[in-house]
């Protein structure tokens, strides 16, 4: 297992680096490599800086539970798993649980938060878009927070990852923005977080689309520093990420409306369960 991907002789993942090369010309607002991941990447303001709401969690995570049981899930691989929004409280829950992320900072927090609770979860310093697990591993697998259609994500090459991870009969469920509905207009937002420590982040996020992906800039500033983050989010409907999971093998699909079965009218998150079939 690599142990260390963030810098390899001072130099990123070759993911980070593929994806700055691929789109350093046609995205300015991308500078330097670091940019697609500062958020994550040797720091905690992920999870200092971008609160979620534990409302949304608690419903995430009580809708997969509830496929699980439906479908007799044992064992979980959350890709890009982050701080382990949803490893720890589905191994709280009796699920066995892997989390792969690239970003060993989110790694460590990741397992310190799971050995205070003392849960047995494997966190993976791994990049997804080159999973090791042969041999059919997994009951399901999951992509939440819209992380399969984000750049330094190869969503082909993740879905393709997480298809032969998962055993005959497994499901794959990604959770992403409905691309549909969304205002495509340029916008720009200012506003301050206040962390529980009093500190004060400054935020500006830019946003603009073009007619694939949307690039989201966020400028954070706090202790007399300014850190930039730059976020490419493929903008694929349902339709299209069907035709992906479809194209990796993948059969049957189920769709949820802000984790709710019942169609919705003005669903913000579209969820996508995939089978993989049996034979
Ligand atoms: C938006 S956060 C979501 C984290 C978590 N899934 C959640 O819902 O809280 C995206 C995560 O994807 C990780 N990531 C992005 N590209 C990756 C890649 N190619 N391989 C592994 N992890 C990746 C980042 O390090 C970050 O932790």
């Amino acid at each position: 297992m690599e142990d260390k991907l963030e810098f390899i002789e001072g130099r990123y993942t070759n993911s980070i680096q593929r994806t700055f090369e691929k789109y350093r010309g046609e995205v300015p607002e991308l500078e330097k490599p670091e940019q697609l991941v500062s958020l994550y990447i040797g720091s905690d303001l992920w999870d200092r800086a971008i609160q979620f709401s534990d409302a949304d969690t608690k419903v995430e995570v009580e809708t997969l539970d509830k496929i699980f049981k439906k479908r007799g899930v044992k064992s979980v691989l959350d890709i890009a798993c982050g701080t382990g929004r949803h490893s720890i409280p589905l191994s709280k829950l009796g699920y066995d649980v892997t989390g792969v992320d690239f970003a060993l900072s989110q790694i460590a927090l990741a397992k310190a938060k799971a050995s205070m609770e003392n849960l047995q979860i494997n966190f993976f310093n791994m990049d997804a878009n080159s999973l090791g697990f042969k041999g059919n591993s997994y009951d399901a697998a999951i992509c939440m927070f819209s992380t399969l259609g984000e750049e330094p994500m190869n969503y082909p090459l993740v879905i393709r990852g997480a298809f032969s991870s998962l055993k005959p009969g497994g499901i794959f469920l990604t959770d992403n923005y409905n691309w549909a509905l969304k205002n495509r207009k340029s916008e720009e937002h200012r506003g301050n977080i206040v962390l529980e420590s009093g500190m004060r982040i400054e935020r500006v996020m830019k946003t603009r689309f073009t007619d694939k992906y949307r690039v989201r800039e966020t400028i954070l500033t706090f202790n007399g520093t300014t850190q930039k983050y730059v976020c490419i989010t493929h903008t694929l409907n349902t339709e299209q990420w069907i035709e992906q999971l479809r194209n990796a093998g993948f059969t049957e699909f189920e769709i949820y409306h802000d984790y709710e079965k019942a169609q919705k009218k003005d669903p913000g998150r579209i969820q996508i369960l995939a089978l993989k079939p049996q034979k």
